[in-house]
Formats: C-alpha cells, sequence, structure tokens
C-alpha cells in the first residue's frame, strides 16, 4: 500500500477528533441535536487548524444514514464516499482555480438538481476569498434564496477578502490557531500509535515549529521520520528542520541579561556558522522575550507557547530581568527587526542589536537620569509658583572654591544711606507684582551685604532653584528691576553659600552631608540620590541615599 502522509491518515473524522476548536465543534453538533442547520457556513482561520476536516465531517452528519445527530457513523455510503472525495452529492470545489463568474453560472445549473441519494447537496468551496467579483454576485444571488436541499460550506484564510455580503449570509466561524500543548500531545499520540520513537523534546521542537498548525506539525514528523526512520533523535530534528537549538536561544537571552557582549557575539557566531538563518534566530529571540515578559506579567500558562521544561528556566530569567528591563529589550528588538530584514549583513547587523540589548542597562541609565531631570524640572517650576522653596540651596559654581561660610541671620546694611534689609524687603514685594515666580525663588535667599550701589545675597533656594539666577537673562531681568525700583545703578552679587540651614527647610530625606565632598559633587549626588564610588557613579532611582567614602 502506498504511504499515506501522516497529516491524511490523521484527518479526525468526527467532531470529537477535532482540537482545539471545541467552540466550532459544539456549536454545529447542538445545532443537529435542535435541527437548526443554517444553509450556509463560513470557516475562516489560519492553515492546517481543521477547516477542511470540519468542513467535511459536516457534510458526512448532514448526509449520513446512520449515526446519531452530529456524529457521522463513517460506514455507511454517503459516508464513505465523502471519505474518498467520491460522492456525487457533496462537492468539494477549489475556489483558487475555479474562479470566474462561468463556473459560479454552473453551479448555479446544477443545484437545480435534487441530491441523487442523499437529503443535501453541500458544495464545500475552500479558499473562497479568490473569487472574482462577478462569480461572487453571482454566488450572492443563489445564497440569497437556496433550495432546502442545497448546503454551502465556504473555508478561508482570509475571511477579510469576502465581501460582506456574502459574510452576512453565511453562519461564520473562526477557527484559531491550536495551541503548543495541544499540538505536542496530538502528535504524541500518533507517533505512539505510529510506532515512532522520539522524545518529550523533540515533539516540542517540531511542535514549536509548526506555529499552530496541526497539519504544519504532522508533515514536519513526516519530514523527520523519512530522514531518520521511526527511531528520532533530537539532533536530526534540529538537522534537518534547521531549528535553533532552544538552549542556544537561552543562552542568548542569559548573555543579553547578564550584559555579556562577547558571549553574544559567540553566540551569533556559532549560529552562524550552524548555517542557522539569522532572521529566524531573532525571531525566535524575540519570541523568548515576549515569553520572558508574559512570565512576569501573566503567569497564566496559556498566554505562554512554551514547553513544559523551561518553565523554570523561563521564570529564573524574568526575575532576574525585571519587567522594566524586558520591556525596552523586546521595544529595540521590534525597533530593529527593520534593520535585519533589509541588510545584506544580517550578520553584522545581528551583533550590533545584540551589542547594544547588552548594553541596554547604561542606556536605561541615561534614560532614567532624563525622566528624573524631567520631574526635577516639572517640580521646580510648580514649586516656583506655588510652593516655597523646600530645601536649602547648595549648588555652587563649579568654579568657586568651596569655603564653608555661615550666613549671617540679618544682613550687615550699609550705614552710608546704602540699601538696607527694609528697602529690600520692600522691594521683593514689589517684585511680586513683576515676576512672582523670581520672587518665590528668590525670597528666602539671605541679604548678606550692601554697600553703595551693590546688593549682595546668598544663593539660597533647593539644589535647582539655587541655579535660577545662573540663567543670565533672569539675573539681568533682576538687575534691572531693581535699578527701576531704587532708581539707582544697582550691581547685584550672587555669592553661592554652603549653609544647610540656609534659605528654607531641610528636605524630608536629606542625609547628613560628608564635610569633605566638594559642592559640585555632593549636589550631584544629591540630586540623584547617588553614591560615591571609585569614580563618580550614578544610581538612579535608589531609594536609600548611601555614600561610601573612598
Ligand atoms: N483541529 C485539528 N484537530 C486534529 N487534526 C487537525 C486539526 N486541524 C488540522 N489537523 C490535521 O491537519 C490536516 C489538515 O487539516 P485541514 O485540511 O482541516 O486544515 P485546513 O484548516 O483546511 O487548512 P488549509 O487552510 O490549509 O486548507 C488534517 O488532515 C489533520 O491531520
Ligand atoms: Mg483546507
Ligand atoms: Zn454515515
Amino acid at each position: 500500500m502506498a504511504y499515506e502522509v501522516l497529516a491524511r491518515k490523521w484527518r479526525p473524522q468526527v467532531f470529537e477528533d477535532v482540537i482545539g476548536q471545541d467552540h466550532v465543534t459544539r456549536t454545529l453538533i447542538n445545532a443537529f441535536k435542535m435541527d437548526r442547520l443554517a444553509h450556509a457556513y463560513l470557516f475562516s482561520g489560519p492553515r492546517g487548524v481543521g477547516k477542511t476536516s470540519v468542513a467535511r465531517i459536516l457534510a458526512k452528519a448532514m448526509n449520513c444514514k446512520g449515526g446519531k445527530p452530529g456524529i457521522p457513523c463513517n460506514r455507511c455510503h454517503s459516508c464513505v464516499e465523502i471519505t474518498q472525495g467520491s460522492s456525487v452529492d457533496v462537492q468539494e470545489i477549489d475556489g483558487a482555480s475555479n474562479r470566474g463568474i462561468d463556473e459560479i453560472r454552473e453551479l448555479r445549473e446544477n443545484i437545480r438538481y435534487m441530491p441523487s441519494s442523499s437529503p443535501f447537496r453541500i458544495y464545500i468551496i475552500d479558499e473562497v476569498h479568490m473569487l472574482t467579483m462577478q462569480a461572487f454576485n453571482a454566488l450572492l444571488k443563489t445564497l440569497e434564496e437556496p433550495p432546502t436541499h442545497v448546503k454551502f460550506i465556504f473555508a478561508t484564510t482570509e475571511a477579510h477578502k469576502v465581501p460582506v455580503t456574502i459574510l452576512s449570509r453565511c453562519q461564520k466561524f473562526d477557527f484559531k490557531r491550536i495551541p503548543l500543548q495541544m499540538i505536542i500531545k496530538q502528535i504524541e499520540k500518533v507517533t505512539r500509535e505510529e510506532g515512532i520513537e522520539i522524545s518529550k523534546s523533540g515533539l516540542s521542537l517540531i511542535a514549536g515549529e509548526a506555529d499552530g498548525s496541526m497539519r504544519d506539525a504532522q508533515s514536519l514528523l513526516d519530514q523527520v521520520i523519512s530522514y531518520t526512520g521511526l527511531k528520532v533523535e533530537d539532533r536530526h530534528i534540529i538537522e534537518i528542520l534547521g531549528i535553533i537549538d532552544r538552549r542556544l536561544i537561552f543562552e542568548a537571552s542569559q548573555a543579553v541579561l547578564d550584559g555579556s557582549v562577547k558571549k553574544c557575539v559567540q553566540i551569533v557566531e556559532q549560529i552562524y556558522s550552524f548555517g542557522y538563518d539569522l532572521k529566524e534566530f531573532y525571531r525566535a529571540l524575540m519570541d523568548q522575550f515576549r515569553n520572558l515578559l508574559v512570565t512576569l506579567a501573566a503567569p497564566d500558562e496559556v498566554l505562554l507557547d512554551i514547553i513544559d521544561n523551561e518553565s523554570d528556566e523561563l521564570k529564573r530569567q524574568a526575575l532576574q530581568a525585571g519587567s522594566e528591563k524586558l520591556q525596552h529589550i523586546l521595544s529595540l528588538l521590534i525597533a530593529r527587526e527593520e534593520n535585519l530584514r533589509m541588510t545584506s549583513h544580517p550578520r553584522l547587523v545581528l551583533e550590533i542589536i545584540m551589542v547594544k540589548l547588552c548594553r541596554l542597562g547604561e542606556y536605561l541609565s541615561f534614560e532614567q537620569l532624563f525622566q528624573k531631570l524631567e520631574s526635577l524640572e516639572k517640580k521646580l517650576s510648580s514649586t516656583a509658583l506655588v510652593e516655597a522653596p523646600m530645601a536649602a540651596g547648595r549648588l555652587s559654581d563649579p568654579g568657586t572654591g568651596w569655603q564653608p561660610k555661615s550666613a549671617p541671620d540679618l544682613p550687615s546694611v550699609d550705614s552710608s544711606g546704602g540699601i538696607n534689609k527694609k528697602d529690600w524687603e520692600r522691594f521683593l514685594e514689589f517684585l511680586t507684582s513683576k515676576n512672582p515666580a523670581m520672587v518665590h525663588v528668590i525670597k528666602d535667599w539671605p541679604l548678606l551685604h550692601t554697600s553703595g550701589d551693590l546688593i549682595e545675597i546668598g544663593k539660597g533656594g533647593t539644589q535647582f532653584t539655587s541655579a535660577y539666577l545662573d540663567e543670565p537673562e533672569r539675573f539681568q531681568k533682576l538687575t534691572e528691576l531693581c535699578r527701576d525700583f531704587f532708581k539707582r545703578d544697582v550691581q547685584i552679587k550672587i555669592t553661592p553659600q554652603r549653609d544647610h540651614d540656609m534659605g528654607g527647610n531641610k528636605p524630608p530625606q536629606a542625609k547628613p552631608k560628608h564635610s569633605n565632598l566638594p559642592p559640585p559633587i555632593q549636589d550631584v549626588l544629591d540630586i540623584f540620590q547617588g553614591e560615591l564610588k571609585g569614580e563618580i557613579a550614578v544610581k538612579p532611582n535608589q531609594g536609600e541615599n548611601t555614600r561610601r567614602d573612598e
């Protein structure tokens, strides 16, 4: 007997045998039980998930002379003929090669005749989306008022190409991609009954390649055993199907998470020298990081197309990475996919992307730094307008040598008829009407000294507001307003302060400062809540504000 390929040999013959499409089969069985069959059905869904199989079972169940409602006997004349494809009452038409108006006209001629020996004339039109517009129009008339002895079953992988006028006259069923675990289970059954020796991981490899299609899984299995015979080893599968070893994918994701550029380059080298498709590897890597993210976000296994023995390792890596990092890695992978697709140097591009992924941790810090800066900036503008400065200002001009200096409580006011503290306060009041934001920033800055036309004020405010007047325009503005107000050629001098108790309340989490640190460094540490290591290292998002001294 000629060899029958597994996919055909294992075609489901009753609804019960159809895997992963319960929502379809249950509804159909119920329709039989309640005697409420539609006159036209449309089955849509990806390749190899059971559309044609279900169409044939449905046809058999409609015309079966034995059996129970919705359960074809598969023994009667009609059932056997339909299985063999020789039934005169059940016609399978390939929409791709019979797509014109003439074929549909012929069909319309034929449906007038009564079925020869069964209750129904049934037309199964596969790939129905391939019909021409004219053919669809001709079909529409028939669908509107079909003779009671006629049933239509349409199947398509591209339902969106079927006109709505047709869709709305059919009962529509969406077939789903079959979950990995179900495919594994089914091909395990097939191999067991066919006497094929294969490991669990081998089955997983094949099922993984099938991408939700049962037919693909069975065809791949065929392909493998035609090479190895009934004893299949994992390495054969990897070799024949060009599947990238799962371990390599796990090694790759681990290397990325460890930030090991060296390891990543080695893996790319390995992939390349094995002759694997680099784009295929890239796709697998994306799947891997997607699975890692899903492991964290929704540990519900249903969402995960993974193999049993992988879930522990997946969890471990996912926890190591954390969801933020995984999201960034995935975004980068998605963003760069195009680069790899378009390039004529895929290996180089892959290496570059892998290196970028490894360095993502470093880039992340920057991104977080920017976010931090942004939020501080926002805080600053709202502080300036709404609240009094929160903290003592300590951001000094980097050029100024730092000398601890305690500011006097009261300004030393020039006795020679210069501007005194009261004058300054009056000026601040005046400033309120001119520039409220400026007042909010500088109102607590100490007036240090006045003499003649010179006004010296100390920097205050928060780390950020203390830099407020470093902006030449603002400084100029203040000077102008001062001259306006005092009607003299006032010179303003801003002196950096280093006293903690000046100019406002302490920030709530402020830690005692190390007295030997130069102010710019201290400020940077304060702002980013960092810690000082051998060189200045910045650690964002760290609640603890610790500092180790060298
Ligand atoms: N849901 C399923 N349960 C069990 N076996 C299935 C299922 N879907 C597909 N198969 C297997 O795959 C083979 C092909 O399935 P079928 O022809 O029904 O797919 P299809 O959805 O019509 O695909 P296509 O869109 O490519 O025509 C079947 O003979 C069977 O061996
Ligand atoms: Mg089909
Ligand atoms: Zn029958």
